[in-house]
């Protein structure tokens, strides 16, 4: 964009894209991803450099206070990430698929994947499973649909998994994720997250995938790293998992904040003249004598 006048103009930032996360992987670039749910903190998030922004479902335990993120709909997903894409463009923008909106078919997951584009502004949709969801993930690519994949723990399988535990920490197991990975890999994922799965299994697949490995709590090795905004910005009391590192404590903070302000208004403090309206002398005087009239009347 070029100023009226000339002189010096500064180019928006260039937009992050799939080719260039590939890109990124071949040259040894580490990829940064934070999840984001929101205009406000999107803008934060671009604002700091972040290659991509995941509006995960970790939206129904953050932001919605769901236990698991079961309970996400196509609907919550849809209108948090196009706040998301409101509030930033330069990133990758990644949506996540919640439970139950891929699992009933490929014509499900196409209608639900082209919501995230069409009505969400995302450039690409996150789906959860390995060689189950390969078939869905082909499907939504041939269409024009980029995917990211996601396995080693995937939440929506809570249940199944029996909590939110380590994956892969067999070598059988860690044989499947690895194969799951490929299989993905082949059906034309541009990405993959690796979650919970050991750092060496993670490492091992990095080496072999062509594609760009997103770790969470996935070890050094993966070709980019991945956290939770409010666990990283420390927005929750004393949770922190395994995983993360807090590299803020802005829930203390604003509990701070709030109690000052619970402080002052109770003593009187605020608002103070600096933080309210004024009126006109003139119109004052006017306005207390026409009351004073009305009450002698
Ligand atoms: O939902 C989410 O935030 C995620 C990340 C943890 C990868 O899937």
């Amino acid at each position: 964009m070029s100023d009226q006048y000339g002189g010096v103009s500064t180019p928006a930032p260039k937009k992050v894209t799939v080719p260039d996360l590939i890109a990124m992987k071949r040259e040894g670039k580490r990829i940064t991803m934070m999840t984001a749910y929101d205009a406000a903190f999107a803008r934060l998030v671009a604002d700091a450099g972040i290659d991509v922004i995941l509006v995960g479902d970790s939206l129904g335990m953050v932001v919605l206070g769901y236990p698991t993120t079961v309970p996400v709909t196509m609907d919550d997903m849809v209108r948090h990430a196009a706040a998301v894409s409101r509030g930033a463009s330069r990133p990758l923008l990644v949506g996540d698929m919640p439970f139950g909106s891929y699992q009933a078919g490929r014509e499900d997951a196409l209608r639900n994947a082209a919501r995230f584009l069409k009505e969400a502004g995302m450039d690409a949709v996150k789906i959860e499973g390995g060689r189950e969801v390969v078939d869905t993930v082909r499907a939504l690519v041939d269409n024009g649909i980029a995917v990211m994949a996601h396995v080693g723990l995937t939440p929506q399988r809570v249940a199944q998994l029996g909590g939110f535990k380590v994956q892969a920490k067999t070598a059988r197991a860690a044989r499947r994720l690895i194969d799951d990975a490929l299989a993905l890999e082949e059906a034309g994922a541009f990405s993959i997250v690796l979650e919970s799965v050991p750092a060496p299994v993670a490492a091992l697949a990095t080496e072999r995938l062509t594609i760009p490995t997103i770790g969470i709590g996935a070890g050094a090795q993966c070709d980019g790293q991945v956290l939770v905004l409010h666990d990283v910005l420390g927005l929750f009391g004393e949770f922190k998992p395994k995983f993360a590192r807090r590299y803020a404590e802005i829930g203390a903070a604003a509990v701070e904040a709030l109690r000052a302000f619970d402080r002052d208004v109770r003593a009187g403090a605020f608002p103070d003249d600096e933080h309210s309206f004024a009126m006109k002398e003139s119109e004052l005087r006017s306005l207390q004598r026409s009351l004073a009239q009305q009450k002698a009347s």
